[in-house]
């Protein structure tokens, strides 16, 4: 269940949540309709759709849940601890996931049909990995999150998530990112995307 957005951070971070789940939906529709028989997007479209699960969670996203939320929290109780190891260390699987990921895709565009079926379980492990990965911060960590901790704390959060780009590496990764999901809900074909039926 989500909690009310009583921070800034907490919209924030659900809002980016979405934004990748809505991605990940979207490669798991198309993955769906192949196998169902129907046409598969044009390659560009599922290689921009892994361009931003690669690259949105490392280079805005995960950043401020690592050290900011995550250590901030820490500071304040060991409650999450546990947790919060897991997540860590789920943010850096996720690398390894979306490499094969895309290994998996390059089998598909050279093997067609016959490398369909792994590039589709990976899909659908990619989704159930990430989805969950999202739940435990949602139902774990931003309940803790806001019993532990402090206006000040909440303050410097805040700000971080807000940062229209990566706070650590003093980029606007943000609005380039933003620039991909348009470019992608432009490309990919209805109806996830506004782009032209395959
Ligand atoms: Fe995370
Ligand atoms: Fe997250």
């Amino acid at each position: 269940m989500r909690l009310p957005p009583t921070q800034a951070a907490i919209r924030v971070l659900q809002e980016e949540h979405d934004l990748l789940s809505a991605m990940i939906r979207g490669m798991e529709y198309f993955v769906r309709t192949v196998a169902e028989g129907g046409k598969a997007p044009e390659s560009k479209v599922f290689r921009a759709m892994l361009l931003y699960i690669t690259e949105y969670p490392d280079r805005v996203h995960h950043p401020k849940e690592d050290h900011y939320l995550f250590a901030r929290l820490r500071e304040r109780s060991n409650a999450v601890d546990d947790v919060l190891d897991t997540l860590e260390s789920e943010h850096k699987l996720g690398d390894r996931l979306v490499l094969q990921l895309q290994n998996a895709l390059t089998r598909f565009e050279l093997h067609g049909a016959l490398a369909f079926g792994d590039f589709s379980n990976q899909v659908q492990r990619y989704s159930q990995f990430y989805h969950g990965h999202m739940r435990l911060e949602e139902d774990i960590v931003l309940p803790a999150a806001v019993q532990y901790l402090n206006s000040f704390d909440w303050e410097e959060i805040n700000a971080a998530f807000l940062a229209n780009d990566n706070p650590l590496a003093g980029t606007d990764y943000k609005k380039d990112m933003q620039k991909l999901f348009s470019l992608i809900a432009n490309i990919a074909p209805p109806p996830v995307g506004l782009g032209p039926e395959t």
